[in-house]
């Protein structure tokens, strides 16, 4: 068990909801644990009831038949039923004479000596909205063909993903830190003709070169007829006749009215990849109707959203991962508070950009990564404390597991002692928040993500899908359908029912160990499968390890996580030389290595340590024994039993080459 867990098995401090909490941030939805546990039984005994009751405040073209069907693993949420995301997001707010309110509130990253700010109203958005989409038409696409986003973090992008619910066109964001052979990837999976992007993008005052990566990418992908273009950072790119135009050309042409298509409650809304245990990421599907539902109602209860309280929301994470898809955009803007995008790093220009952010724009809610929290941490104290942060009500976390040191930090010198923390435990598979506390009635311990979200059946049993007992650690899944699961892998069935139905035959495996207490309160231990969480951002080991042997030095790579004090989770590669590299292993090597996985997959999946060896440990059918380097790449004395070694010499050869 590692060190972190332990902790967390002796974490006992009890926080309640703070009056401060209480007496400002609204009517509270879910006021005491009595309410949350009679709602929380009536979403699982009576979904239909309760979704179905949630869903008529939205805007429906027609009527659903019935809230849910479920065919293990195929769920079906409002049947028949029709209606539009864009319009629920913005028409309807508009139509409802909320046209002036503030719906984003974008700032960008360079300070010359102000940042650049834009506020969007709703108005604004339907306006530029719409126009996008006449855009999008005008160049040929139509309903069903997915459109793919690779931005930098400009309004525009959240414009864009509207503009393509609008006409029923499923988007497929790739996060800007991607290198081109990502882009390759995701776009010939997705069979998406188009292209989405920006000149460059700010980044701790350089420019990452989007355009430029999206020109390498064109060159192994004949079939992308059109790449539309915002000019943001004014650099120079190549513009290919034919294929590229410039967004403030075309788009600001357009007329501002473009009809929002009818769409079936189950037509797909996007494509999101994420790592799994193969090389090959995985397209997850989101559809229309449950997703909208599940991400508003989440985003509703999980942060207490009032409309016209000044509440202000400020996620931090990047629109390309689902937390920015489900909370920066699709779970806010129906809620009708305003979202703060922001374009660039933490610690530009200095280390207290965020809170300098929460001050000059009173944020109320700030929603944010353990990661980040313990970079904070290490810039000291004094940032926050130069910044009037009495703004905030409340404070969230999310992407890993959060260490109570990190927690009690954030508790203390960013919520003041007085905002509660929601540890909101979710994947890109769930759609929306599936353990979290809700900040009015739940009582918090630093380190667990609490109670499930309503219509979440969360368990955690054992292979055979028994419920285990208080404390004992075992699968995290959720046997019943909510409305925001996801509804498959994108072109690959056998994949989508291999991964999360077959382990636990008739649940949802999320891929998590984890264990309940006593109280009912869920802790989660980390991922079971071949997933790390690199600073709360998921890769698979395979993915990096395909990166590793795709350099000519190298045969064979085994890719493990070690605990890192800022990530989380580092990466540690060992790998074999091939027999025709002459050269040294060296530093110089080290480092190229690095770099080459930096091209081929990103910064994030930059490996923090390489370790040559001429075996790797395996055993006799031949499998990596990871967790023998997990605990090399630590630095543990391995307690485990090695005589499955194939090769008794691999175990002594790595350790002679410790560094
Ligand atoms: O291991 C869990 C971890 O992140 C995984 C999902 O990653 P992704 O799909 O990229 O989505 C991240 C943002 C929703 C989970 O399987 N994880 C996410 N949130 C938490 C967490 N682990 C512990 N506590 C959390 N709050």
């Amino acid at each position: 068990m590692s060190e972190s867990i332990t902790s967390m098995l002796q974490e006992n401090r009890i926080f309640e909801p703070s009056e401060h909490f209480q007496s400002h941030i609204g009517p509270i939805y879910v006021p005491d644990l009595k309410t949350y546990h009679d709602m929380y039984r009536r979403s699982i005994d009576d979904p239909a009831g309760f979704w179905g009751d949630i869903a008529k405040d939205f805007h429906w073209y027609r009527p659903w038949k019935r809230v849910v069907d479920w065919n293990v693993p195929d769920a079906k949420w409002f049947v028949d039923g029709t209606t539009n995301v864009c319009a629920n997001c913005v028409d309807r707010q508009v139509k409802n004479g909320h046209g002036d309110e503030l719906a984003i509130l974008w700032e960008g990253e360079p300070c010359s000596p102000d940042p650049e700010v834009r506020r969007l109203t709703y108005r604004d958005l339907l306006r530029e909205v719409s126009q996008t989409a006449n855009a999008l038409k005008s160049m040929g696409v139509q309903r069903g063909d997915v459109v793919t986003i690779y931005m930098g973090m400009v309004p525009e992008l959240a414009i864009a993903m509207l503009a393509c619910a609008r006409i029923g066109a499923p988007h497929s964001v790739i996060f800007g830190g991607f290198a081109s052979p990502a882009i390759v990837d995701r776009v010939q999976d997705a069979k998406s003709k188009i292209i989405i992007t920006c000149d460059g993008a700010w980044r701790r005052g350089q420019i990452v070169s989007l355009k430029k990566n999206v020109d390498d990418a064109c060159e192994k992908l004949p079939d992308v007829q059109n790449v539309l273009v915002v000019r943001r950072t004014n650099s120079p790119v190549t513009m290919h006749t034919g294929r590229d135009q410039w967004w403030h050309e075309l788009v600001s042409n357009q007329s501002s009215e473009c009809p929002c298509e009818e769409m079936d409650s189950e037509d797909l809304l996007f494509l999101l990849y994420t790592s799994g245990s193969t090389g090959k990421p995985k397209g997850i599907c989101h559809t229309t109707g449950g997703y909208m539902i599940y991400t508003a109602h989440t985003a509703r209860m999980t942060f207490n959203l009032v409309p016209q309280r000044n509440q202000v929301f400020f996620c931090t994470a990047d629109i390309g991962w689902i937390t920015g898809h489900s909370y920066i955009v699709y779970g806010m803007l129906p809620n009708r508070v305003p979202t703060v995008m922001y374009e660039g790093a933490p610690n530009f220009p200095a280390e207290d950009r965020f809170w300098s952010m929460v001050a000059r724009h009173k944020v109320t809610h700030f929603y944010t990564a353990p990661t980040a929290i313990r970079a904070f941490m290490k810039w000291g104290d004094e940032q926050p404390r130069k910044h009037d942060l009495s703004s905030l009500l409340l404070l969230g976390t999310v992407g890993e597991p959060i260490n109570p040191e990190a927690w009690i930090w954030y508790h203390q010198n960013i919520g003041q002692s007085r905002c509660p923390i929601v540890d909101t435990m979710w994947q890109t598979e769930t759609g929306g928040h599936i353990i979290t506390p809700l900040p009015g009635c739940t009582p918090t311990v630093p380190g667990s993500c609490t109670l499930p979200a309503f219509g979440i059946d969360a368990a955690i049993v054992n292979e055979n899908g028994e419920e285990l007992p208080a404390n004992q650690g075992g699968l995290l899944v959720i046997r019943r359908p909510w409305p925001g699961m996801l509804r498959g892998i994108h072109g690959d069935r056998a994949r989508f029912i291999e991964t999360y139905w077959t382990k636990v035959p008739g649940m949802y495996i999320a891929g998590d160990g984890a264990r309940r207490d006593e109280r009912g309160y869920f802790w989660i231990m980390g991922r079971i499968d071949d997933v790390i969480n690199v600073s709360g951002h998921r890769l698979g080991t395979m993915e990096v390890e395909s990166a590793l042997v795709s350099h000519p030095a190298i045969v064979e790579a085994a890719v493990v996580g070690i605990p890192h004090e800022i990530k989380g989770t580092g990466i540690a590669a060992f790998v074999t030389l091939a027999p025709q590299f002459k050269g040294p292993a060296d530093d110089s090597l080290r480092k190229q290595l690095m770099e080459h996985v930096t091209k081929e997959i990103g910064a994030i999946a930059r490996p923090d340590m390489i370790r040559f060896t001429t075996l790797l440990p395996k055993t006799r059918s031949g499998k990596i024994m990871r967790r023998l380097l997990r605990d090399i790449a630590a630095g543990k004395e391995s307690t485990q039993d090695t005589t499955t070694l194939e090769d008794f010499n691999a175990l002594a050869k790595l350790r002679e080459n410790e560094e």
